[in-house]
């Protein structure tokens, strides 16, 4: 069992589900949770656990190794989920450079830090690397599914730095049989996400009756899966899954995003009363984003036949808990979406 484990880029989204369900769980654990705050963290997604005994947090950045070097010692860390990442593609293609730097130099830092603290020790540690099914590259219309086998084939920004950053994950466990695992995971949605992914973005426009910007014809393909489970699959892996090994997670859930997008206009509609289909008339096709990938699907089957995990909700009740919690936390939406950021998403839509 670790005890002193260490969660980086838990302000983010996925990261304050990672942080809750940790601190919630394992009251005899200290949880560490390292953080930049860039415009994508925000400390409000902890408001209900951040006076937990169990819980400390630390702004800091991945790619300073004296900071890094200084945390490990200081707190003893055992355990490292690691989280922080810039993990926007139109960003990414906006500004590569920082992808780079925070990704794979960051990634790297921590691993020197871990690798000098532990020295040589690895029994008893871990270095739990979340990655993406990006790096995988894009799959055709055909039924296939990304497996664990499937050669890297990176095409954005993001997803090129994503791969970069597990390729040095899996170089320090084949190099120095450094304790690492990697996990791949399709596109997440739930409470948390910041608004200027898909679901989050078009949740919040459709209330405020604004367009729905629909890259291309809205014919790309994800596979959805609900927060809370890839928390679940986090830990089931972190404390079961074996050194050295790849898993990844998805939710056999695939979504063409139009089809996707008018079940989130009925939902939206549905719960502030509207007539049904009134918010269709908001969908706006743009622009395709550039060297978009047609589909992504993950085959999971390995983490369900060796650790027995699967996703526990439909999606039809994800989406609807999704909608619910956004229309109820309106004050959280809109302390992100006022100022610098708004700024930002007015460039992005009137400069392309
Ligand atoms: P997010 O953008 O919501 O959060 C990222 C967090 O990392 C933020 O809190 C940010 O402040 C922090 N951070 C960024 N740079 C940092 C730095 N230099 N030092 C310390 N902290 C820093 O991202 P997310 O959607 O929660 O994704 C978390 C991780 O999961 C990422 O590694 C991402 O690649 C991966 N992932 C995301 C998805 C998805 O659908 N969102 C799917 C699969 C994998
Ligand atoms: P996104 O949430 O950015 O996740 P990712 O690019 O990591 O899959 O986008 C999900 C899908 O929705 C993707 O195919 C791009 C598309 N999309 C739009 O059509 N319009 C938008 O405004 C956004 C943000 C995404």
């Amino acid at each position: 069992m670790k005890r002193n484990i260490l969660i980086t880029g838990g302000a983010g989204f996925i990261g304050s589900h990672v942080v809750r369900l940790f601190v919630g769980k394992y009251p005899d654990c200290r949880i560490v949770n390292l953080d930049r705050l860039t415009y994508a963290g925000n400390l409000a997604n902890l408001r209900d656990v951040e006076n937990r005994p169990n819980y400390t947090f630390v702004k800091g950045d991945i790619c300073d190794y004296d900071a890094m070097r200084s945390l490990f010692a200081e707190y003893d860390i055992d355990g490292v989920i690691h989280l922080a990442a810039e993990s926007h593609v139109d960003r990414s293609i906006r500004d590569p450079f920082t992808f780079a730097w925070t990704n794979v130099m960051g990634t790297l830092t921590l691993l020197q830090a871990a690798r000098e603290h532990w020295n040589g020790t690895w029994e008893g540690r871990r270095f739990h690397h979340i990655s993406t099914d990006e790096v995988y590259g894009a799959l055709p219309f055909d039924g296939t599914l990304f497996t664990e086998q499937t050669r890297y084939d990176p095409h954005s920004p993001y997803s090129a730095s994503k791969a970069s950053s597990d390729h040095f994950v899996r170089a320090f466990h084949d190099t120095y049989g450094f304790p690492a695992v990697v996990t791949n995971c399709s596109n997440n949605y739930g409470p948390y996400q910041f608004p200027e992914k898909l679901i989050p973005l078009f949740i919040n426009n459709i209330r405020h009756e604004k367009p729905l910007p629909v890259y291309g014809r809205g014919e790309n393909i994800r596979d959805w899966l609900y927060v809370e489970d890839h928390a679940r699959a986090i830990d089931t892996i972190f404390h079961r899954g074996r050194d050295g090994e790849t898993y990844n997670i998805g939710g056999f859930n695939e979504w063409r995003n139009i089809d996707l997008i008018r079940v989130i206009i009925r939902t939206v509609d549905r719960l502030l009363g509207r007539p049904e289909g009134a918010s269709e008339k908001l969908i706006t096709y743009v622009t395709d984003r550039a060297g978009h990938d047609l589909r992504y699907a993950i085959d999971s089957r390995k983490l369900k036949e060796e650790l027995g995990w699967e996703p526990s909700l439909q999606f039809e009740e994800g989406i609807e808990k999704t909608v619910r919690w956004y229309l109820a936390n309106q004050e959280w939406m809109d302390d992100i979406t006022s100022g610098e950021y708004e700024r930002y998403y007015q460039e992005m839509y009137t400069g392309r």
